[in-house]
């Protein structure tokens, strides 16, 4: 993996996200948790001289186990694959694990750092350090159909801005 700049970053943050899905994995090697989305941001706020590399917002429902990870640590990192892995991304999207070595069950080879897992396989990885949490409340809907349509149950997500601190390309 090499590391790159902001500047450097070629990507289509939308079809990125939502079509071909990313990776959110929390943890370290004693214990960590991943799982697909497809929902999510990357951009600018507060200030990009204290943030230049940029802010990336994801969103994780509560009773995701991967959840629990994203709390405890400071760190989290997004991770992007090539086309032929998008298989595994959707197992990973619907298996928890909770239940199972999902990861070793898709052949997934984790990387370990300080503080932060990303995945060998990946083509992109954006290293987190996680600003901001706060749940998505029903009062804050302009669009009440939203409600009924996405959370028939109200199991608002919780959104995490954290700050690009590293980027890394796999060439
Ligand atoms: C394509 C796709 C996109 C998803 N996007 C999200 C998302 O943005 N936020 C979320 O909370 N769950 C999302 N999920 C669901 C979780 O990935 C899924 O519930 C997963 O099994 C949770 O795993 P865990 O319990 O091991 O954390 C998505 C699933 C799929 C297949």
């Amino acid at each position: 993996m090499k590391e790159i700049t902001a500047k450097e970053l070629e990507l289509n943050p939308i079809t990125a996200i939502s079509e071909e899905w990313m990776l959110i994995t929390a943890g370290t090697e004693a214990n960590y948790n991943t799982m697909t989305a497809s929902w999510g941001h990357i951009g600018s706020i507060w200030g990009r001289s204290s943030f230049g590399m940029g802010t990336a917002i994801c969103y994780v429902r509560p009773q995701r186990y991967t959840r629990e990870f994203i709390d405890r640590e400071a760190y989290y990192t997004l991770t992007f694959f090539p086309p032929e892995c998008k298989e595994k991304l959707a197992y990973l999207g619907s298996h928890s694990g909770r239940d199972e070595d999902k990861v070793g069950k898709m052949g997934l080879t984790p990387v370990f750092e300080d503080g932060y897992t990303y995945f060998a396989e990946a083509s992109l990885v954006l290293v987190c350090r996680k600003l901001y949490q706060a749940p998505i409340v029903e009062e804050g809907f302009v669009d009440k159909s939203i409600v009924e349509s996405v959370y028939p149950t109200k199991d608002f997500h919780d959104l995490y801005i954290g700050e690009i601190v590293k980027i890394l390309v796999n060439e």
